[in-house]
């Protein structure tokens, strides 16, 4: 199933770098993966928010050097990665 991933543009995000972000995504692409700007996701301050669909896989306070492990697991391997998953909307 082809994925999305949605890396938050808005002013709050990139206040936190969400643009070095976005970049680090768009640096290694992976097939069947497309990589898309959004706007705010309501989620400001906890940022940059990254969210990969249809998966309903949040991450937060994502780090330009945290993607390439993003596209190693999950994109690539399937799991998300655990360590950095959004506790609010993944408790536990
Ligand atoms: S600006 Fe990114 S969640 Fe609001």
């Amino acid at each position: 199933m082809k994925k999305q991933v949605f890396v938050c543009q808005n002013r709050c995000c990139r206040q936190y770098g969400s643009d070095r972000v976005l970049a680090a995504f768009q640096r290694d692409p992976v097939e069947g993966v497309t990589v898309k700007t959004c706007g705010c996701t309501g989620h400001c301050g906890n940022g940059p928010m990254v969210l990969v669909e249809p998966d309903g896989i949040w991450y937060w306070r994502v780090h330009p050097d945290e993607v390439p492990t993003i596209i190693e697991r999950h994109l690539r391997g399937g799991q998300p990665v655990k360590g950095m998953l959004y506790p609010k909307v993944h408790h536990g």
